[in-house]
Parts: C-alpha cells; structure tokens; sequence
C-alpha cells in the first residue's frame, strides 16, 4: 500500500489517501465537504479537477475517455500520485447533460 498526500487548492485542506481507499471515503472519515450523491461513479456530484497529479478510476462510468484525465470522480477515483484537486469543478459532460434536460423539459411545457 502507497500513501499519497492530496491537496484540495483554494482551501488550504490536505489529507493522506492511500492508493487502496477512494479520496470520497477519506474525505468523509477527515471531515472534508466534498460533495457526493450517488457513490458509484455515475451522477458526477463528486467531481474534482485534477490540477497536477494522477488518479485511477477505472469505474468512473460518468466521464469520457478525455475527461477522465482532467477530472476525478472521487467516490471511485484511487490516488496514484500526489494530487492537487479543485473540488465543485465538473466536467463539460454535466453541462451538455443539463442543457439536455433543459431541453426536455421546454419540450413538455409544449
Ligand atoms: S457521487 Fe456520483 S459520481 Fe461520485
């Protein structure tokens, strides 16, 4: 097991996660705000921008190939180097999604 520091910018906030634990379940234990909803990889609500750093989250069933080298989904994402993470930034993805249900959502009012 390989420990690594990951460092939340903007908030000063800095934990160890080991490369055998998700960064949301150690985010919950330490107290840290991250947001969460559906825990499997899937909604996007836990998403992070990985500013410098690397992470492996093969069940990050939510994100594109692209975005899964730019974002972190932390309910699945493992740490595989020391991180630099902007929690509450989402990928492009969940903006096309919400234009999508947007639009639905006018349709029916027709
Ligand atoms: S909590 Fe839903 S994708 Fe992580």
């Amino acid at each position: 097991m390989t420990e690594y520091t990951v460092e939340f910018v903007g908030t000063g906030e800095e934990i160890t996660v080991s490369d055998k634990e998700t960064i949301l379940s150690r985010c919950i234990e330490e107290g840290i705000a991250q947001e969460y909803s559906c825990r499997v990889g899937m909604c996007l609500a836990c998403s992070a921008e990985i500013v410098a750093g690397e992470v492996t989250q093969p069940a990050a069933r939510g994100l594109t190939e692209q975005e899964r080298e730019n974002y972190a989904l932390t309910c699945m994402a493992r740490p595989a180097s020391d991180l630099r993470l902007d929690r509450g930034k989402y990928p492009p993805s969940i903006e096309a999604d919400a234009a999508d249900a947007a639009g639905d959502a006018a349709a029916a009012d027709d």
